[in-house]
């Protein structure tokens, strides 16, 4: 599908990855924007309109698929991340659960709200927000990884269907992207604008899957040898 004239809705946009998506959309030509946030502000960028969501909340996703039905173009972008200890601690259990109730649940709340309003719009196109650590783990983001390794499946199955109603689901990877997610860390960072741009190519050229950096493609390539990243990634900092 092409950007130009497009509709788009985008979870998570008042920082980080989000905003970044709204600017490349706004540039490439899109009708209109719907910022998805959890707390709208009377200050919008010029072309970008602002709705209230909150991700984990189904009569919030249910009213923002109601109020943008013109949506051709979902990015299912909103998450987070929390860093633990050490995969034994107990409290791991209440992160992972805090993680998927919005990284995958949120993510497949939306995308049901919004698959029948691509739809009725001709079809469309849904991106899911992934990462290189659908493919590996570290202690540290074990609970992170695994919700990404979930909604990325999600993602796989809901690509299948969805070919059923003509909407493109792509998945879209990246290693660390500098944001407030990774703010002091020490390691190499994607921007968030090349990210954003990615994507939005990978979309008008019809791919269901984007693979945004290096060190993402060497992860996947790496899987079926021998010298699987998974089993030995490599520290950070
Ligand atoms: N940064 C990385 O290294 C990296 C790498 C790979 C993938 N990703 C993925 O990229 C996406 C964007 O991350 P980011 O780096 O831009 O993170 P970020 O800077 O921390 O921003 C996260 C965004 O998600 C929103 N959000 C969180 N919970 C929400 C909820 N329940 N309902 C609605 N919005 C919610 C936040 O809104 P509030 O301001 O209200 O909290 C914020 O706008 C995420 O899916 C993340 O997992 C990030």
């Amino acid at each position: 599908m092409k950007i130009q004239n497009s509709v788009v809705f985008i979870t998570g946009a008042n920082r980080g990855l989000g905003p970044a998506f709204a600017e490349e959309a706004v540039k490439r030509g899109a009708r209109k924007v719907y910022a998805g946030v959890r707390n709208p502000t009377d200050i919008s960028p010029p072309g970008v309109v602002q709705v209230r969501l909150d991700v984990t909340d189904p009569a919030s996703v249910a009213e923002a698929a109601k109020q943008c039905g013109d949506t051709t173009l979902l990015v299912n972008n909103a998450g987070i991340a929390r860093l633990t200890n050490s995969t034994l601690e107990p409290a791991m259990i209440d992160d992972m659960r805090d993680i998927f109730e919005t990284n995958v649940y949120g993510t497949m709340r939306v995308s049901q709200a919004f698959a029948p309003v691509l739809a009725r719009n001709g079809g469309g196109a849904i991106i899911n927000m992934l990462s290189d650590a659908v493919w590996f783990a570290r202690p540290m983001l074990a609970a992170y990884s695994a919700s990404k390794s979930a909604v990325w499946s999600f993602t796989n199955a809901l690509r299948i269907e969805l070919r059923g109603q003509k909407t493109t689901v792509l998945g879209l990877h990246v290693s660390f992207m500098d944001t407030d997610m990774t703010k002091g860390l020490e390691i190499k960072k994607t921007s968030p604008q090349q990210v954003a741009e990615a994507a939005l190519l990978g979309i008008e050229a019809g791919q269901e899957e984007v693979l945004v950096d290096d060190f993402t493609r060497e992860v996947k390539r790496s899987l079926a040898t021998a010298a699987a990243i998974y089993l030995n990634p490599p520290e950070i900092g």
